[in-house]
């Protein structure tokens, strides 16, 4: 079947005529109806129809052109030119509020983050509260029966809310959004009136103009699967405020088959998210974190960064990924981000092939760094590696240690210059317990994850100065620092206080 006949089946699907409707399956299956028997004058009418309708199909669009961005992966719809039916002023959320809700796996956390990421675009607000939201989004879960039916129960208790809100200015609009919406598509149109929009998991672009058409009352869907469809582009905003972790996804759909699962058949064809979009969001979640380390005082200012080498050719060797630039580069930005910023590496001494040249690239890293802490170690071979396969460890044991040796006492000078910055600062410090080296003094950690060693003395509570208190593992307390070594400062304490009551000390 021609995609024009493809065109005209989804336009004369009578009962959904409401709907607007991209239903790329539907038209799929009619193609596999065969033609039945006719008499002969009108088969000859019938070809000469058919030629003339061929010759127009041919200079017709083709098949790609209803496969959404196939053709050019690229192009993405723009939301900016509205369909012929709407406004660019309609297409916009005009602070309407929109509350999500996420069932199921990971994919639909990184797919709920890549809708709002559309809707916040189009000028609509988050809300956290469901009773003031004007817009109730799904994102559904086919995997099993039973997440199908936690959502149906859900949508049972959304009507009563909806049915309160009828006479309002702004009626409330709810929508099922993944892989509910791709599996059952006009089932749940029809079994919940009160439905207003459905988008599959890769129909999220059009949620504006979905939305849209709601707002006249129309019920709207979008359900067709994309064979490119990444959201590469789209940044995914963190949905929840409190999350401690984020999810980057690199590919979509799966083409397993696996002969239980529904995820082929709701999700679609596997494809790769480019690279390039992938390590652009890594960059700017990573971005984040230098972000958040630099302005919250209850995160430690420190980073540990394993350079291993300070040679270019030996982190080649090695198959690290960067170069010395790079990683100099990088060392710099974290610097500049979070200034005072504690730093930390490992290093290997003599790795296979390293000359006397790489060593003093690796000393110079060390001296151009400064690092405030350190972990060195000698190379030693280990079985099943890529370098028991292909390289020789060929330093010589005694060269192995020497040149450990050297960087050991050039990280120490260096870390002690570092650390002695710090000697008249008043540190604020996380009691971890007693000192190993002597039950009198305690031991706690700075903001740089240095270890800071002070006696064990009665001291005042900054928020009650009447009482004297023994600092306790997990208090914090201000210590005046007075000496240090490579490896610790040391130094008396102050006073007991909080993170709150803490401002800012050296
Ligand atoms: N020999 C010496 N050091 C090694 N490390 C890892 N493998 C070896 C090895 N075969 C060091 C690296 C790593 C740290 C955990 O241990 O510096 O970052």
């Amino acid at each position: 079947m021609h995609p024009l006949q493809c065109v005209l089946q989804t336009q004369r699907w009578g009962p959904l005529a409401s709907v607007s409707w991209l239903l790329l399956r539907t038209c799929r299956a009619h193609s596999n109806v065969p033609s039945t028997a006719c008499p002969s004058l009108e088969r000859q009418q019938e070809d000469g129809v058919r030629k003339d309708f061929s010759s127009r199909l041919a200079s017709g669009p083709t098949f790609q052109h209803f496969l959404r961005s196939a053709s050019a992966p690229q192009e993405k719809p723009d939301m900016e030119d509205p369909p012929p039916y709407l406004t660019v002023d309609e297409l916009l959320g005009r602070q309407r509020k929109v509350y999500l809700e996420t069932y199921g796996c990971q994919m639909n956390v990184n797919d709920t983050e890549i809708a709002w990421s559309i809707l916040q675009k189009s000028g609509y607000l988050r809300t956290r509260n469901l009773q003031e939201a004007d817009v109730i989004l799904l994102v559904t879960c086919s995997i099993r029966e039973k997440a199908e039916q936690t959502i149906w129960n859900r949508l049972h208790q959304l009507k009563a809310l909806k049915t309160k809100r009828l006479r309002s200015r702004v009626p409330l609009r709810i929508g099922i959004l993944g892989c509910m919406a791709e599996r059952l598509k006009e089932e749940i149109l029809n079994r919940e009136k009160m439905v207003d929009i459905l988008a599959g998991p890769d129909a999220y672009r059009d949620l504006p103009r979905l939305l849209a058409v709601a707002e006249s009352g129309q019920q709207a869907a979008n359900v067709l699967l994309s064979l490119d469809e990444t959201y590469a582009d789209v940044m995914p905003v963190q949905t929840s405020p409190s999350a401690t972790s984020a999810f980057v996804s690199i590919m979509r759909g799966c083409d397993n088959m696996c002969s239980y699962c529904i995820v082929p058949f709701t999700r679609g064809r596997e494809r790769s998210r480019p690279v390039a979009s992938i390590l652009e969001e890594v960059r700017k979640l990573s971005e984040q974190v230098l972000q958040l380390i630099h302005e919250r005082d209850n995160i430690c200012k420190q980073i540990h960064l394993p350079a291993q080498s300070g040679s270019s050719r030996v982190l080649e060797a090695m198959r690290r990924g960067y170069s010395r630039e790079a990683y100099v580069e990088l060392i710099h930005h974290i610097r500049e981000s979070i200034p005072g910023v504690s730093l930390s590496s490992d290093f290997i001494a003599g790795f296979c092939g390293e000359t006397e040249d790489d060593h003093l690239q690796t000393v110079s890293l060390l001296r151009e760094v400064q690092y405030n802490m350190g972990f060195l170690f000698a190379y030693s071979m280990r079985q099943k590696t890529r370098a028991y396969h292909r390289l020789k460890d060929d330093v010589p044991e005694e060269v192995k240690l020497r040149r450990l040796e050297e960087l050991i006492t050039v990280f120490r000078e260096e870390a002690t210059k570092a650390n002695m910055a710090s000697v008249g600062c008043t540190q604020l410090v996380l009691v971890e317990g007693h000192s190993k080296r002597s039950a009198t003094d305690l031991c706690g950690r700075n903001d740089g994850n240095l270890k800071v060693i002070f006696p064990d003395v009665e001291m005042e509570d900054v928020n009650n100065s009447e009482v004297k208190v023994r600092a306790q593992p997990g208090d914090y307390v201000l210590v005046k620092i007075t000496s240090t070594s490579s490896q610790t400062l040391k130094g008396h304490v102050l006073c007991r206080t909080t993170l709150k009551d803490s401002s800012a000390y050296c």
